[in-house]
């Protein structure tokens, strides 16, 4: 099997872009011994939410428990309807499930690849309690839309940020729009841990302790716990190397940027639909997806050039064995369905060189200008 000369991520590069930094901030923790919450943490809890432009912020062990932590705190319980898309990484929905609530999944918009606002009233029922609008790929969902929605219908909105670090809408920081937000800082994500990490940021100050509390175990001091929470901590040392990445996620946000319209300038003619970008978003590309009918062949292509690309993602929740138990059949949800089938996530990362970026752009165009000849000679020979 060919090994891949081009990745679609590569967390070494990065890493050893800022080696001598990260080793002194990790030897802190160690010298310290102080391996749960302590300083890191609070000073990276403070600096992301106020990134975010939101006034607190508790560090989660992942993006998973972050969106558990945040539902529990917003009194999601079992008999409940979450709203959510299924066109996202399975622990979105889990997250609603172990709330014992039921998750309901919404359609697509086929240009942005996230909810569908014109299809979310009809899935609201006298039960549903709330929505999670996904930002996938590092888009950010209609924003204003949902939250006027959700007023209207008296919803909470928990944002799942997870692939979207510093993205905007309408000039708006995505996480300060909804009654929480949740990160992820999972190795490979816009701003990545060394290690599982996650947190939820919320204006809301009875929330914002709410959460605090059941973060740690109902704790309101070492020996009082007020109620049962759970073990939902950030790592001291993840805190640690947190910290010093955030200084540089303007920086490597910038560079997804640049890489992004590079792919767009190279693939303007090929037989490929590049990201649209809604005018209102600030896209911070966690992946760049594009879609063709025939996506295997250029995934094949693209590996036998030593390429890696993937598919975020195959198979939507909706259809998954782990939800069979809900009933949707193919067809339920059309635009996430024919996505799913035709989406390609190339190659993004802020130390992606441009000569690899143009090598990639090099082999679609040849391939998909290929494909285009030769439909033209067919259409020759019919004439
Ligand atoms: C959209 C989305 N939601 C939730 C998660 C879960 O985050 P974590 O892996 O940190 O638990 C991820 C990433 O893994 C994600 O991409």
């Amino acid at each position: 099997m060919k090994t891949n000369k081009i990745p679609l991520v590569d967390l070494k590069r990065q890493y050893q872009s800022i080696e001598q930094e990260m080793m002194a901030a990790i030897k802190n923790v160690l010298d310290e011994t102080s391996f749960i919450l302590g300083e890191p943490v609070a000073c990276f809890e403070k600096s992301f939410a106020g990134l975010c432009g939101v006034a607190s912020g508790i560090g989660t062990s992942s993006g998973t428990t972050a969106l558990h932590l945040a539902l529990v705190a917003l009194g999601i319980v079992p008999g409940d309807e979450v709203i959510t898309v299924a066109n996202t990484f399975i622990a979105t929905s889990e997250a609603i499930s172990q709330t014992g609530a039921k998750v309901v999944f919404v359609d697509i918009d086929e240009k942005t690849y996230n909810l569908d606002i014109s299809k979310l009233e009809e899935k609201i029922t006298a039960r549903t309690k709330a929505i999670i609008p996904v930002h996938l790929f590092g888009q950010s969902a209609d924003m204003e839309a949902i939250m006027q929605i959700a007023r209207t219908k008296n919803l909470k909105v928990i944002e799942d940020a997870s692939q979207a670090h510093l993205a905007e809408f309408k000039g708006k920081r995505v996480g300060s729009f909804g009654d929480a937000a949740c990160f992820s800082f999972y190795p490979g994500k816009n701003l990545g841990a060394y290690g599982d990490a996650g947190i939820v940021v919320t204006n809301h100050q009875t929330l914002a302790q709410k959460m605090r509390i059941l973060s740690n175990h109902g704790r309101i001091n070492k020996y009082e716990h007020l109620v049962e929470g759970y073990n939902y901590r950030l790592d001291t040392l993840q805190a640690a190397v947190l910290n010093v990445k955030l200084k540089y996620l303007d920086q490597w946000t910038q560079k997804r940027r640049q890489i992004a319209h590079l792919y767009d300038i190279l693939l303007k003619d090929a037989a490929v639909k590049t990201p649209f970008v809604d005018e209102r978003a600030r896209h911070v590309y966690h992946l760049y997806v594009i879609r063709l009918a025939d996506r295997l062949r250029l995934e094949k292509i693209l590996t036998e050039h030593g390429i890696a690309t993937g598919v975020h993602y195959p198979v939507p929740l909706h259809l998954q064995k782990a939800y069979q138990y809900l009933g949707y059949k193919k067809g339920d949800l059309p635009v996430t369905e024919r996505c799913a089938d035709e989406i390609l996530s190339l190659p993004i990362f802020p130390e992606l060189t441009n000569e690899e970026i143009n090598t990639i752009g090099h082999v679609i165009r040849r391939e998909l200008k290929h494909k285009r000849d030769e439909s033209l000679e067919r259409v020759a020979q019919n004439v």
